[in-house]
């Protein structure tokens, strides 16, 4: 048991039936009693369903990065729960160590949760001052504060860039630079006030420090790099029928994961002229089966859904007589 204390700011999940029903866990007896993995398990939305759907026999093993969200799913009572303290991309590992092969459904919700960015005290949002620290993971690793302090510039425009999408990267991080020479560059707001100052044009409806925080905040925490092999282990976890759904909520998460679902359900096939049998022809490991959107209404309720985008597949063969 962790000692952490968890402030009380709410998680509203996305995509909550949506995600959990994309797991078919209710399709036949053989599902309802398998072993399934929620890659980040926030204030425990999905887990929470997934469990009230499992049969008794199941598992659900849990995964987050953030000290929090281990205190809240400390608390769930169920001996069919397992929770683990670290990223989703040490999967395969993980669950050997708990004596666990392959799984028959994988879940990952990515990004920050809500009580990460309501939290001034996290550092991840430029409307409310605190700690510039932006860390999931705050027992380990470097805060947004440290790396700004010793980035050099060319890293900085690079890493706002290429995960901000931002066209004024180059004069953020000579902003950036110019101002750490004289102060340290320490909290949120310092560094918003930093960003609205180099950044020459407003997006509709967008705060200018919007795009800088996010590409931050996806380097500081590994984002893409966890995904990046994240998507390889949950791939090679996932027993023949399994099922993995994914829900990323900004571009260059969902092409990832487009791309990786596409590598493995469309297969190259060789000149048909060779005289190949059909048997030996390459068999595609992976069936798309769903790429699903928050309802107008989810989004209404919940303003933060609307970039969210759910993929499905099945991995390939399905066994015979699975639903
Ligand atoms: C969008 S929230 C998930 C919300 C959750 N589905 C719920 O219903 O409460 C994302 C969570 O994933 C965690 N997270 C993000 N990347 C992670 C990773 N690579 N490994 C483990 N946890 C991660 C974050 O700390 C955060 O708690």
């Amino acid at each position: 048991m962790t000692s952490t204390t968890v402030p009380e700011f709410q998680h509203r999940t996305v995509l909550l039936d949506e995600a959990v029903d994309a797991l078919a866990l209710t399709l036949d007896g053989a599902r309802a009693n398998g072993v399934y993995v929620d890659g980040t398990f926030g204030r425990g939305g999905h887990s929470r369903l997934i469990l009230s759907k499992l049969g008794a026999n199941a598992r659900l093993i849990s995964f987050d990065k953030d000290p929090q969200a281990i205190a809240t799913a400390e608390q769930i009572d169920d001996p069919r729960f397992t929770i683990v303290h670290d990223s989703f991309a040490t999967m395969t590992a993980a669950l050997a160590e708990r004596g666990v092969g392959k799984v028959d459904g994988i879940l990952l919700d990515l990004g920050i949760s809500s009580p990460q960015v309501d939290d001034a005290a996290r550092g991840f949002s430029f409307r409310n001052d605190g700690p510039l620290d932006m860390r999931m993971d705050t027992t380990r690793g470097m805060s947004a504060a440290a790396w700004l302090a010793t980035e050099t510039e060319q890293t900085l425009e690079k890493v706002i860039k290429e995960y901000g999408e931002e066209r004024f990267a180059f004069q953020i991080a000579k902003a950036i630079v110019a101002r750490r020479a004289v102060e340290p560059i320490s909290t949120t707001r310092q560094l918003a006030g930093i960003v609205a100052g180099a950044v020459k044009t407003r997006e509709k409806g967008k705060d200018p420090a919007t795009r800088t925080f996010q590409a931050i905040r996806i380097f500081i925490n590994k984002e893409l790099e966890d995904l990046e092999v994240g998507l390889n282990q949950a791939y090679a976890s996932l027993a023949p029928g399994g099922i993995i759904a994914i829900i990323s909520f900004h571009s260059l998460e969902d092409r990832m994961v487009k791309r990786f679902f596409a590598s493995k359900a469309n297969v190259e096939q060789p000149d048909r002229r060779l005289p190949i049998r059909a048997a030996d022809l390459p068999q595609p490991e992976l069936k798309l089966l769903a790429k699903m959107k928050p309802s107008d209404a989810e989004i209404d309720a919940n303003p933060r859904s609307r970039s969210a985008v759910m993929r499905v597949a099945r991995r390939l063969p399905i066994p015979e007589g699975a639903a």
